[in-house]
């Protein structure tokens, strides 16, 4: 692409809304494609998170379920999770692994439409969900975290870091063009920090993994 030349992303070229085979060994492909270590990369970056018992979390495209029983660790007791998850494939797996677990609850809403939280939650959280929506679906995603947190509350994004593709190892830049869903590069090149001031959000808190091209962002709404 020449240099003032902006690529055209549209949803539809999108992979986030993963179904079928991906969706059914979706766990199992991301310990494959991290050579196992996607087990204990998971776990530290819910440690990262910092949850407390007793918080109220919002998790944004829940997936499978992997995610919610390790914050459920950390939120018990007294606390409560609620994950939102549209596919169908994910919904089945997600009640299967939580059934035993009242305080873990999942709703079928889009996350890039209206949704009905207003200063509920301590923690919202979304893991590698971000990145798969064109940039005005973001906006409302982030909009959605804003109204749904509680003064003081954190928004935790799981995501890719903020890199200069073309700077990176071929391998990398090939799995981001040729592998990864076709927005994640139009999220890379964009300042995830300054995505999140435009909404009010500050007081961020960085952890990174995997050489650092993953990241969890973590933003705070002020009192
Ligand atoms: C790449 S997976 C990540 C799943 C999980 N967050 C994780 O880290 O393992 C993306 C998830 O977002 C869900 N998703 C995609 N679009 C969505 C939407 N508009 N509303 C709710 N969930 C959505 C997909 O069904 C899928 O489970």
């Amino acid at each position: 692409m020449s240099e003032g030349e902006e690529r055209q992303y549209r949803q539809e070229d999108s992979k986030v809304e993963v179904s079928g085979f991906e969706a059914k060994y979706y766990d199992t492909l991301m310990n494959l494609i991290t050579l196992g270590r996607y087990p204990s990369f998971i776990r530290r970056a819910v440690d990262d998170l910092d949850l407390k018992p007793g918080h109220r979390v919002l998790d944004l495209g829940a997936g499978t379920g992997r995610n919610a029983l390790l914050m459920h660790e950390r939120i018990a007791p007294g606390g409560e999770i609620i994950a939102l998850e549209i596919g169908e494939e994910m919904k089945a797996q997600f009640i299967r692994k939580t059934q035993r677990y009242p305080d873990i609850r999942l709703e079928e809403r889009r996350i890039d439409g209206p949704l009905p939280y207003e200063k509920e939650f301590d923690t919202v959280f979304i893991s590698f969900v971000l990145h798969g929506f064109v940039q005005e679906r973001r906006e409302t995603i982030l909009a959605n975290a804003w109204r749904a947190l509680k003064p003081g509350g954190r928004f935790s994004i799981l995501d890719y870091n903020n890199f200069d593709v073309d700077a990176v190892p071929v391998w990398i830049r090939f799995a981001i063009r040729r592998v990864e869903c076709p927005l994640a590069e139009d999220f890379i090149r964009r300042d995830t920090r300054q995505m999140l001031s435009r909404h009010g959000f500050g007081t961020f808190r960085q952890h990174e993994y995997f050489g650092g091209y993953l990241r969890l962002l973590t933003a705070e709404k002020a009192f």
